[in-house]
C-alpha cells in the first residue's frame, strides 16, 4: 500500500500506472469503519486499484468545535486500509490543499444545497464541493464511491459532475448499519454509553415512517414523528422531512409516479447524527 501527503507525488503514480488502469476512489475523513470498508470493497471489485483519501476538510465545517472534535484515528485507518489491501492513500494536510487560503469555492447546486443540511449546516456543501472536485482533479478516479447515508451529499456531487462535464461515474452504496440499525458513522464513536444507547431509536422510527408512509399523510407523518423525539430525553430532533429524491424538495403531499425519502438530523447531546430511509 502507498501513501502519499503531496499532491505531485500522487499524481506522479497515477500518471505512471499501466495506460487502461481503473482507478475506483474512495473519498473519506477518516475514523473509518465498516461502511467505509464496504465501500473500498465495492470499489475494489469494480476497479484495478483503488485509492482512499483521508482529509477532514475544514472548510464543510459551519462551527469550529465541530471541526476539532472530529474523530482523526490516522494511525489505525492506514493499518486497516493496509489490511483489506487498499492500493494508494492519500493523506493531505489542509496547507496542501488549500495552500493558505482556507475558503471554499462557491456552488450552485440548482437548489439541492438548500434543503435539510444546507438549511442547519450554512456553507457545507459549498465546502464538499471544493473538496470532492479538486480530489477528483488530482486523482483523476474513473469510478467514485458515495454512502448513502448522506444522501444529499450524494446526489449534490451527483449534480456537480453533471453540471461540470466531469466524466467520473458516481457510485452510491447503501447504508451500512450496525446490528441495533444505527447507521455507521464516524461520529458514532464519540456518543456516550446512554446516547448510544438511545440511538437506534432513530432508524426505528425511520421504519415506522416507511410503514405508514402508504396510509398516512406527509403532515400526520411529521407530527408523529416530531411527538415520538418529544418523549425521548437523550435524542434532539433537529429536522424530519419527506422529500423527493431527485430534487430533494419537500413534499406536503404524495405523487406515486415519484421517488421519495424520509430524512433525519437529531443531536445526541452534542453529537449530531443523519439518517434516511427510502419511501
Ligand atoms: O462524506 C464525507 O466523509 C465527506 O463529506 C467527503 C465526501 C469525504 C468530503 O470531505
Amino acid at each position: 500500500m502507498l501513501v502519499f501527503a503531496k499532491i505531485k507525488s500522487i499524481q506522479e503514480n497515477i500518471k505512471s500506472l499501466e495506460k487502461g488502469t481503473s482507478i475506483g476512489f474512495v473519498p473519506t475523513m477518516g475514523a473509518l469503519h465498516k461502511g467505509h470498508l464496504s465501500l473500498i470493497e465495492r470499489a475494489k471489485k469494480e476497479n484495478d486499484i483503488v485509492v482512499v483519501s483521508i482529509f477532514v476538510n475544514p472548510t464543510q465545517f459551519d462551527k469550529k468545535e465541530d471541526l476539532i472534535n472530529y474523530p482523526k484515528t490516522i494511525d489505525q485507518d492506514l493499518t486497516l486500509l493496509k489490511k483489506i489491501n487498499c492500493d494508494i492513500v492519500f493523506t493531505p494536510t489542509a496547507d496542501e490543499i488549500y495552500s493558505n487560503n482556507i475558503k471554499p469555492q462557491l456552488f450552485n447546486f440548482d437548489g439541492l444545497e438548500h434543503q435539510m443540511e444546507g438549511r442547519f449546516r450554512e456553507g457545507h456543501f459549498d465546502g464538499v464541493g471544493t473538496i470532492v472536485k479538486y480530489l477528483f482533479e488530482i486523482i483523476s478516479p474513473h469510478k467514485a464511491y458515495f454512502g448513502e447515508k448522506d444522501f444529499q451529499q450524494l446526489q449534490i456531487i451527483r449534480k456537480m459532475v453533471r453540471k461540470n462535464h466531469i466524466s467520473i461515474k458516481i457510485i452510491g452504496c447503501p447504508i451500512y448499519r450496525e446490528e441495533d440499525g444505527l447507521a455507521m458513522s464516524s461520529r458514532n464513536s464519540r456518543l456516550s454509553k446512554e446516547h448510544r444507547k438511545a440511538a437506534p431509536f432513530i432508524y426505528k422510527t425511520l421504519k415506522q415512517v416507511k410503514n405508514q408512509f402508504g396510509t398516512k399523510n406527509v403532515l400526520e407523518i411529521t407530527k408523529w414523528v416530531e411527538n415520538e423525539f418529544k418523549k425521548q430525553p437523550l435524542l434532539k430532533l433537529e429536522y424530519f422531512e419527506i422529500a423527493n429524491e431527485e430534487t430533494l424538495q419537500p413534499i406536503k403531499n404524495k405523487d406515486f409516479k415519484q421517488n421519495y425519502r424520509a430524512f433525519i438530523a437529531i443531536f445526541a447531546d452534542k453529537i449530531r447524527l443523519i439518517d434516511n430511509i427510502s419511501l
